[in-house]
């Protein structure tokens, strides 16, 4: 049998090396020990983007690119979204397995008992410009959380880890939704502890002097998007509250770095940049001469493409279906007609073909919270609500990762060489 190893031979200086080869990995520290001279700092490997690195051994969420598979511990992403809540999800993804009938009870009356913030928090929020971007006012406010909970720099107690946990879980849809009454001008409505989590969430969105009619359908709706959204391994913000969370600060710091990253247009920011686009594009005729400018390198098409799946994004392909139930409720979202036409025509394009570009996840949601009668600029911060519970999962596991230290990459300098100062004055 072959054995598991990788043969190097270094051309520059005819030595051979043998290194291991462990889950179809070689260790890039192991590559050090090729040198062409003593002191020389070894062979490193340089992976601009992490395009083919893998930086941690995780056990929350398994991803087959080309096969578009999606699982969460195992448990196949469209079993969850058919029949999980999103509480339920979150336990999955934070203990590793589904919870036992009195284990969801107990989960889900923590994080209502903490659904309330601080008052100052409110005052915090009402600092923020008239037109500031929820996505802005949310990293800061959780960010803030921080100073609110000193307690929560104890990383390395299970009980004050599960407190911040149950904290950040209970409190991101309440700061949420206080950042969506901010940019209406409305009072804010208090959580209601007689109500689930998502019915808790809209109500606190959208009620209005007292009343609000809920929908079941679109509140499942919701829950299945945030369920979709929930993990996705070691995608940007993931990353980033990793990389952050690493240097042992506290969770609410940590995850305010996922939410700025997060933030960002080719991330969860892309569903606010897909309807912006279908806005310009403005009818259905127009989207042939659209196409032609994103072949051109005029932009993207945004909501396509993505680093990991290659076939098709298994959540995009569930959002469609929750699509249909969320317009029979509010009626067809006349921008759908617009995006259909555009993956229609980007599907058969050799451009989008030959470069394995699909809808991903943020093509449709944005049509669908639209629907629900959310702005624009909140998409995100409802993408950000879904994934919570993956952001925390993934800071626990590498806090408890004995391989895990502060992330801290190497670089290659491309700089000059050591040159002595110029004075002020002979400078020019
Ligand atoms: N429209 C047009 N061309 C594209 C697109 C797109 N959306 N995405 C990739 N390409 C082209 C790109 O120009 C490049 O072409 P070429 O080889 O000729 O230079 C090729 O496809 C490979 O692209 P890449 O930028 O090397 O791919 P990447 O893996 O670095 O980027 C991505 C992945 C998701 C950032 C990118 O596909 C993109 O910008 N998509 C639009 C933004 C978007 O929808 N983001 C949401 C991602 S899914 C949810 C999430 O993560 O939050």
């Amino acid at each position: 049998m072959a054995e598991d190893t990788l043969t190097i031979t270094d051309n520059r200086t005819g030595r051979e090396y043998t290194l291991p080869v462990t889950d179809g990995t070689v260790r890039a520290t192991d590559l050090q020990q090729i040198r062409v001279e003593d002191g020389d700092g070894g062979l490193m490997s340089y992976d601009p983007a992490y395009l083919n690195t893998a930086s941690c051994r995780s056990a929350i969420t398994f991803i087959d690119g080309d096969a578009g598979i999606l699982r969460y511990r195992g448990y196949p992403i469209e079993q969850l979204a058919e029949e999980a809540t999103f509480l339920e999800t979150a336990f999955l993804l934070l203990e590793g397995e589904l919870p036992t009938t009195e284990q969801l009870h107990r989960w889900e009356e923590d994080v209502r008992f903490h659904t309330y913030v601080h008052t100052n928090v409110q005052k915090f929020l009402e600092g923020f410009r008239y037109d500031a971007h929820p996505m802005g006012m949310l990293l800061g406010a959780v960010g803030a959380l921080s100073t609110f909970y000193p307690d929560a720099k104890d990383i390395g107690d299970p009980d004050s880890r599960y407190l911040q946990r149950v904290r950040l879980m209970a409190k991101l849809p309440t700061i949420a939704a206080f950042v969506f009454r901010n940019a209406h001008g409305l009072p804010y409505v208090l959580p209601r502890n007689d109500l689930d989590y998502i019915g808790n969430f809209v109500n606190m969105t959208f009620e209005i002097g007292g009343r609000h009619e809920p929908n079941p359908v679109l509140q499942r709706a919701l829950e299945i998007l945030l369920v979709l959204h929930a993990d996705h391994e070691q995608n940007c913000s993931t990353s980033a509250v990793r990389g952050v969370g690493s240097s042992h600060v506290d969770p609410f710091s940590a995850v305010s770095a996922g939410i700025a990253a997060l933030y960002g247009p080719l991330h969860g920011g892309a569903n606010e940049a897909v309807l912006r686009m279908l806005d310009q594009i403005g009818s259905k005729e127009n989207v042939p001469a659209f196409i032609e400018q994103v072949k051109a390198g005029k932009g993207r098409l945004m909501g396509f493409g993505h680093r990991v799946y290659k076939s098709y994004d298994p959540r995009a392909k569930l959002i469609k279906r929750v699509a249909d139930d969320v317009f029979e409720q509010t009626g067809l979202n006349p921008k759908l007609e617009i995006a259909l036409e555009l993956e229609r025509i980007a599907l058969e394009d050799e451009y989008f073909v030959s470069r394995r570009l699909y809808p991903n996840v943020d093509f449709y949601s944005g049509l669908i919270y639209q629907a629900m009668g959310y702005p624009t600029d909140y998409f995100t911060v409802l993408f950000a609500l879904g994934r919570l519970p993956g952001w925390i999962a993934q800071w626990e596991e590498m806090l408890g990762d004995p391989e895990q230290k502060i992330s801290r990459p190497r670089q290659v300098y491309v700089g000059e060489p050591e040159r002595a100062y110029v004075a002020r004055a002979e400078r020019g």
